[in-house]
């Protein structure tokens, strides 16, 4: 459970499989002796006033190395704004280093982190230096810094690819999901009191840090764990979760200030007498500002919809006491507390199948803009089922969101492999046999294929699984599903692990590196 048995055991030898972004990318770093550059910078995406780009760092020498830093500085006013899969310092020049969980890397092995920045019209390719960039045959354990390389004529982008082609493929098993995404790949986790916490079970630990560079709370960050009564705020709980993302160099998805479930909203704020404004921006702007610098970005508000009123306003306490002006003012609150937190309005049944309420989430949203609320994107909860919707349907939806500058996120993805709601008897399959596990991974891959294709690389928010294995599954609680196991997420068990990767993770997988 503590950290250095998490990271011991990080240490052992690891499955190798190689996935490799395509693109532009600049071969940085001496090629000595015919061998390919070890440091690769590659922009993914870039527009008017940013990019988001990428650092594959490759260990060529004959020996594992424990610890790696990287440095970079640009000629012009490219500067970095949020990153993800390494531990960034510095204000250009930039000094990257590994997170605890990437920092070891076996002879041929790479890692890849990625960041996102803002320009004024060019996105730079740095020359990248360090000491596993520097030397062709260098020996172990870097971690000494810069030793500037000569060498490497920069920029002259050749398309690379394949550095070296995987080494080992032991049977379909990825080593870093996140790695090869320049976009938070995330997971929803049970912490604080909660029976299934992860900070309990080091097994999780270790899975989340090896594959997920972004965690969201599946219950401790809402509002009556928060905000217990009106003057209390309870933060405990979310900053140990909080912590140990950001010392495993994971980031945080907040979820979320405002909710209208019943068992969300504390019993004080229900029968609130005094200004429920003000109540209600404080509670926001308290939460915010708290997190501020650890959390990248919110929910700010959680399902708002109801399709069957005729204004699409969920007839929540929030809408019941303030109209529907609520929802903008809680972005207003949450951006004047935090401006550098992306900032989501968040749903189900969005995703396409349901037209109403994709039509009532694009007026809404389009009401947001209209009023110059701080909004950054929109979050597609995606518990979707294994035949509902299409994904021309979610093309779709992901493309109208995309039509209107905002970001997309995947916020709570999950696949079960049963549907209560199909024509089909119910429970359509009661094992998980090798069919329906092929069938789940062309779902899930499918579902990331979708999203890649009509979502830009700026305007990728991340993909968030809700749950690591398949009995962490809030849909195990359904009543709809009668008991009946679902299998619907991208590990399965043991309870206490380890887990293992099932084929839904291959799908994700080869999405992501274009199979
Ligand atoms: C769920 C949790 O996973 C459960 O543990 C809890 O009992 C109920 O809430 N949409 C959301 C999430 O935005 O907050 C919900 O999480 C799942 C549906």
């Amino acid at each position: 459970m503590d950290t250095f048995t998490v990271l011991s055991s990080l240490a052992e030898p690891r499955r190798l499989r190689r996935y490799m972004g395509a693109l532009a990318v600049a071969l940085l770093g001496s090629a000595s002796q015919g061998a390919l550059a070890e440091c690769e910078y590659s922009i993914d995406n870039s527009w008017n006033s940013g990019f988001v780009a990428a650092v594959r760092v490759t260990n060529d020498s004959a020996s594992t190395v424990d610890g790696w830093q990287v440095q970079w500085q640009y000629s012009g006013d490219n500067r970095i704004t949020n990153h993800w899969s390494s531990q960034i310092s510095g204000n250009n020049p930039y000094t990257a280093g590994n997170a605890p969980w990437n920092g070891t890397l076996q002879p041929g092995q790479s890692v890849v982190f990625g960041f996102q920045g803002t320009s004024s019209g060019t996105a730079e390719v740095p020359e990248v230096s360090g000491a596993l960039c520097d030397s062709g045959n260098s020996s172990s354990s870097s971690s000494s810094s810069s030793s500037s390389s000569s060498s490497s004529s920069s920029s002259s982008s050749s398309s690379s690819s394949s550095s070296s082609s995987s080494s080992s493929s032991s049977g379909g098993s990825t080593e870093h999901l996140y790695s090869l995404a320049a976009f938070p790949v995330g997971v929803a986790v049970s912490a604080g009191n909660e029976s299934r916490s992860f900070l309990i079970i080091p097994e999780k630990q270790d899975s989340i840090a090896r594959h997920f560079s972004q965690l969201t709370a599946g219950n401790i960050m809402k509002m009556s764990y928060l905000h217990p009564s009106e003057n209390t705020y309870d933060f405990a709980n979310a900053d140990e979760m909080v912590n140990w993302a950001s010392a495993n160099g994971i980031g945080v998805h907040g979820h979320t200030f405002i909710w209208h479930s019943d068992y969300q909203v504390p019993s004080w704020m229900n029968s609130y007498s005094g200004d429920f404004q003000a109540m209600m921006n404080d509670h926001v702007s308290t939460i915010a500002d708290h997190f501020a610098g650890r959390v990248e970005s919110w929910d700010v508000v959680n399902e708002a919809i109801d399709e069957n009123q005729s204004n699409c306003y969920r007839n929540s306490l929030f809408y019941q006491r303030l109209g529907s002006s609520y929802i903008a003012e809680a972005f207003n609150a949450a951006d004047a507390a935090d401006p550098n937190a992306d900032l989501y309005y968040n749903d189900y049944d969005t995703e396409g199948g349901n037209s109403n309420k994709l039509d009532c989430l694009l007026q809404i949203v389009d009401d947001l803009q209209a009023n110059n609320a701080p909004i950054d994107g929109v979050g597609f909860q995606m518990h979707v089922q294994i035949d509902w919707p299409s994904t021309s349907q979610m093309r779709t939806a992901f493309q109208a969101i995309v039509d209107r500058g905002l970001k997309v996120k995947l916020t709570e993805l999950d696949v079960p492999v049963n549907n209560p709601y199909a024509s089909t008897p119910f429970p359509q399959h009661t094992s998980y046999t090798p069919e329906v596990a092929a069938l789940q991974k062309a779902r899930y891959k499918s579902i990331v294929e979708a999203y890649l294709d009509v979502v830009p690389a700026h305007l990728r928010g991340g993909i968030t699984v809700w749950g690591l294995w398949d009995g962490d599954s809030w849909l195990l609680d359904f009543d709809e599903r009668q008991g009946a196991d679902d299998w619907p997420l991208l590990f399965s068990g043991p309870a206490n692990g380890p887990y293992e990767e099932k084929a839904a993770l291959d799908g994700v997988a080869e999405a992501l590196t274009g199979q």
